[in-house]
């Protein structure tokens, strides 16, 4: 852990990372290589990890020294039990967790295969409430320099933005918030997000949705829907990562493989949580995508999310 990243310690106002989005119980079975269907085979190991896009981001920030905290919705039982005590593991603060009182926790099957690093997510998410713009009105919003999304239930989400916006607009340039959205999910009512936040993160599988066939291509083509002035940011596996920045510079990353690939499960988090930090930190866009694949490679090349820094 890098200096001054004591896990639960109170930084400084205005020091915080929060991510909104999804936590879930992810139980992984790894497999030496990816089982036929309908078939009977025993895995090499299998683990429950706390999981979901922001979650998995904040336990990278808090591996990286950053302080931060995770907003999203969890409802009692063992699987919450599970999740609580992983956070404070890692430090990462739950104040802003909303307990709903029905629902199931999301939990998701996952299957790495231990030949191809590939991972397989079989996702129950149905019935618990996400977090809504009322429980984001709760946020001191004076502890945070960086707020990201994990998009979801956009119109919601789009309504906490608008209330950083304007925060933000009764600040001067040093003491705004910056922000930003991943949209991951090829989900037509997630779409309209990506024209808000300083920094929008688009997924490989949403670009391939669009009939895009590398990140350069997609950030040509969908280059239009971030607002003027916003930076987009596309990562692909293997060939790293591409972002267009607020003067329309185009940057680019190679990826940084592991020897060997061992597990891929929340690369994509990792790598945005690593780009997040970075910029947050002033650090140019060049550098803070390098980061992005390096982390990314690393955690790519072990099981979770330990050893990575
Ligand atoms: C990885 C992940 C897993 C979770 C799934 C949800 O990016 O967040 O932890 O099971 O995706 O879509």
């Amino acid at each position: 852990m890098a200096a001054g990243a004591t896990p639960g310690r109170d930084p400084g106002a205005g020091q915080r990372i929060l991510c909104v989005g999804l936590v879930c119980l992810d139980i992984i079975s790894t497999v030496e290589t990816f089982p036929r269907e309908d078939s009977d085979t025993r895995c090499v190991s299998q683990r429950w990890q706390r999981g979901g896009n922001a979650s998995n981001s904040c336990t990278v920030l808090a591996l990286l020294g950053a302080p931060c905290a995770f907003m999203g919705s969890l409802a009692p039982g063992h699987a919450a039990d599970f999740i609580v005590a992983d956070f404070q593991r890692r430090g990462v603060d739950m104040t802003h967790v909303a307990w709903q009182p029905r629902g199931d926790v999301p939990c998701a099957c996952c299957i790495v295969s231990a030949d191809t690093g590939s991972r397989t997510i079989v996702l129950h998410d149905t019935n618990l409430p996400d977090v809504t713009a009322q429980d984001f009105e709760r946020v001191d919003l004076s502890q945070y320099k960086w707020i990201h999304w994990e998009a979801r239930n956009a119109a919601e989400q789009a309504a906490m933005m608008q209330r950083v916006e304007r925060h933000n607009r009764s600040r001067p340039a040093g003491q705004r918030i910056r922000t930003s959205v991943e949209v991951e999910k090829p989900r037509e009512e997630l779409l309209p997000l990506m024209g808000r936040g300083d920094v929008v993160f688009i997924s490989k599988d949403l670009a391939q949705h669009f009939g895009y066939r590398s990140a350069p291509e997609a950030l040509r083509g969908l280059q239009g829907r971030v607002q003027p002035g916003a930076t987009l940011i596309c990562a692909w596996a293997e060939e790293g990562a591409d972002a267009v920045g607020p003067n329309g510079e185009l940057v680019h990353s190679d990826a940084f493989p592991p020897e060997t690939l061992v597990d891929t499960l929340g690369a994509g988090d990792t790598f945005n949580a690593a780009v997040i930090l970075a910029l947050s930190e002033g650090k140019s866009l060049q550098d803070a995508l390098t980061f992005g694949c390096q982390i990314a490679g690393r955690k790519c090349g072990v099981q979770g999310f330990d050893g990575i820094v």
